[in-house]
């Protein structure tokens, strides 16, 4: 173990920050076109107007690549500085190999571990909370985090209950071990409990059958199988509000901070009625908070990244500052991470 790493001064920053969405935009009177729904009912009950879409021959490691090769130019690292690199997907290109090891291979890098996180809308924040403390303790010195989804291949889009709300994007951070004690990431925390998993889940589309004994070998292959997202909304949209109300609350225990010490929420992009309700509880003016669901609706694990993004390249960050990222997903999964914003 490197001993600078190990030293109790370490802190953990971002470093550098990227983001990409598709070039192809789903408006609301498109989707109203193809499912009984409507602008009108969209906007108002989730805050959305459009959507990215990825092209058919567009993979969720192609859009984590150009993320994290964004991220990578921004904090004037090449991939060879890399220790590690983490996706966060709920839409991995295949079972296996990890998104992670082919976005490894596509940005040119070799031999740092790769792998990928599925919490799904809340990987993002389950995965800096878990690389955080992976270098805190020694592992790594710099490493690439991306949270990448194209959601439009496991959205029903017969389905007007949910095809409205997800929309494909990756959002990237570089995370590196830096001096300034005064600032990085601080205390996270997560949260899951599974017995509100079918709630909202999108079940394999094929799960294969392992071979009985006295049948025919045939192909474990379901070649008609399409995943796709289900979801009591109403449920999960109450349950949510709770939730994060707590783990904001959690959260700032934790880092022994008050309310009016966040200069910035970063909230996961579900609805804005959600972000609206979770800001109130904050008694948080809604110019702190960053709304990127109407541009993006719901990337998934995509949609903090992009939001924390979206900010930074407007010029919203400033030196000190506490940011306060959070996130509600099927699982139910949920957590948030506090920042105090070290780049000058
Ligand atoms: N267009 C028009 N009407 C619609 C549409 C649509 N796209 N979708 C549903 N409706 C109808 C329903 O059928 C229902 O009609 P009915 O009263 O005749 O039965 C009516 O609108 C009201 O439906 P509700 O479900 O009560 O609508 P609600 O106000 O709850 O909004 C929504 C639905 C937007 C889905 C909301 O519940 C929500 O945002 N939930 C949370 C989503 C979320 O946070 N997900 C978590 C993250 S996602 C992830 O982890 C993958």
């Amino acid at each position: 173990m490197n001993p600078l790493l190990a030293s109790k001064q370490a802190t953990v920053h971002i470093r550098g920050l990227g983001g990409y969405l598709p070039e192809r935009v789903m408006s609301n009177d498109e989707l109203a076109a193809m499912v009984d729904t409507s602008d009108e009912w969209i906007r108002s009950r989730t805050g959305i107007t459009q959507r990215h879409l990825v092209a058919p021959d567009e993979m969720t490691a192609d859009l984590a690549c150009k993320a994290g090769k964004q991220a990578l130019d921004d904090a004037g690292l090449i991939v060879a500085d890399l220790d590690a690199l983490v996706v966060a997907t709920t839409t991995p290109d295949m079972i296996f190999p990890a998104t992670a090891s082919i976005v490894q291979a596509k940005l040119g890098g070799q031999g740092f571990p790769a792998w990928d996180i599925q919490a799904v809308c809340s990987g993002f924040v389950y995965g800096l909370a878990q690389l955080e403390g992976m270098m805190r303790a020694g592992m790594f010195r710099h490493v690439l985090l991306i949270g990448a989804e194209s959601m439009s291949r496991i959205v029903d889009w017969s389905d007007r209950n949910t095809c409205v709300l997800f929309g494909d994007g990756a959002g990237a951070v570089v995370l590196s071990i830096g001096d300034d004690d005064a600032c990085g990431i601080m205390r996270s925390v997560l949260h899951c409990d599974g017995a509100y998993r079918e709630l909202l889940m999108a079940k394999h589309a094929n799960r294969g059958r392992p071979p009985q004994s006295g049948q025919s070998v045939s192909m474990n292959v379901d070649a008609a199988g399409v995943s796709a997202i289900h979801m009591r909304g109403n449920e999960v949209f109450r349950i949510a509000v709770n939730k994060l109300g707590e783990v904001v609350t959690e959260v700032l225990a934790a880092n022994a901070m008050k309310k009016s010490d966040i200069d910035w929420l970063i909230p996961h992009q579900a609805n804005i009625r959600i972000l609206h309700a979770t800001a109130k509880k904050l008694h948080l003016p809604l110019e702190r908070m960053v709304i990127t669901v109407d541009q993006h609706a719901n990337t998934s694990s995509a949609s903090v990244p992009l939001a924390l993004n979206h900010l930074y390249r407007q010029g919203g960050l400033k030196y000190g500052q506490v940011l306060l990222l959070e996130a509600f997903a099927g699982g139910f999964a949920w957590g948030a991470n506090m920042i105090r914003w070290s780049r000058k």
